[in-house]
């Protein structure tokens, strides 16, 4: 991957253009597995279209299942960095990007309107921390990860790519669609495996999930590792590969999904007056300091 130019690193002008355009995509919190064709989508008037389909381009010609086994090799090791929950909104708020004038929230009021959402519905205190805990394995771009092995819709791979993944002709130039050990429906799985045996593409879904797994009830970390999975919990692509228990699960993730996603706001919460109350969710939960 060292070959790649800028343009093929970063092609969107920031990692929230993916989440805008996924908003363009899934306009109505209740169409689950009704949203629109990719045909109807790509008709849509969107300036950033050309970006969102390169960036798709990207994803889907190199998340190849060697890639997925490098990258959790590479960073499941998590021997980069160790830092208080606190640091790495910090550290992760760097991902703002002034080239981009449509970024008026930083990272973190992301994390707080969802978190803040899920507080205001009553929902219990841990799904709250999911909330401000979700897209923290964004930080993988500071590592200096491209943007396509970041975010972007994640689909399963070692076997065939669903065409209800969005962009599906872009597989075309993955090398796995020729493998025949990768390209059937099943492809290196069993019939309703479980997920749990099913390498995602790779993302900031996974390695936020495998930082925080032994804090979370399993219902929290499933919202964590498959939130980005639209493939599945807007278009139910993948059941061939859930078990009864991920089904189970999934009414959890269905349930977060809406926050994540329609709780962007311009008004930036209130930090100063929120800290302490996540000060001491997060001390409920979590160790002293995460690694990454
Ligand atoms: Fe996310
Ligand atoms: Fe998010």
């Amino acid at each position: 991957m060292s070959t790649l130019s800028a343009a093929e690193q970063n092609p969107l002008a920031s990692l929230d253009v993916w989440e805008d355009d996924l908003l363009e995509r899934y306009p109505d919190p209740e169409a689950i597995a009704q949203g629109k064709t990719t045909e109807e989508y790509r008709n849509y008037e969107n300036p950033g279209r050309d970006t969102v389909r390169e960036f798709y381009r990207l994803n889907h010609t190199y998340q190849t299942y060697d890639f997925v086994l490098e990258k959790e090799r590479e960073f499941l090791k998590f021997d980069k960095k160790e830092m208080p929950v606190w640091d790495a909104f910090t550290f992760l708020n760097q991902l703002v990007d002034d080239s981009d004038p449509d970024t008026d929230l930083d990272q973190l009021q992301h994390l707080l309107q969802t978190s803040e959402a899920i507080r205001a519905d009553g929902h219990p205190d841990w799904m709250v921390l999911v909330g401000l805990l979700h897209d923290m394995g964004k930080v993988l771009c500071l590592f200096g990860e491209p943007q396509w092995a970041v975010v972007g819709d994640t689909f399963p791979v070692g076997c065939a790519h669903s065409d209800k993944i969005v962009y599906p002709e872009f597989f075309k130039a993955n090398p796995d669609t020729y493998d025949e050990r990768y390209n059937t429906k099943y492809g290196v799985y069993t019939p309703n495996c479980g997920l749990r045996n099913v390498h995602m593409s790779w993302g900031h879904d996974e390695y936020v999930y495998q930082m925080v797994k032994d804090h979370l009830p399993e219902q929290g970390l499933y919202m964590l590792r498959y939130h980005s999975f639209y493939p599945q919990h807007r278009e139910n692509a993948y059941d061939h590969l859930m078990d009864d228990h991920d089904r189970e699960m999934f009414k959890w993730v269905n349930l977060f999904n809406p926050y994540d996603l329609y709780s962007k706001n311009p008004t930036p919460p209130n930090w100063t007056e929120l800290r302490p109350y996540y000060e001491d969710l997060v001390a409920k939960y979590l160790p002293a300091t995460l690694k990454f």
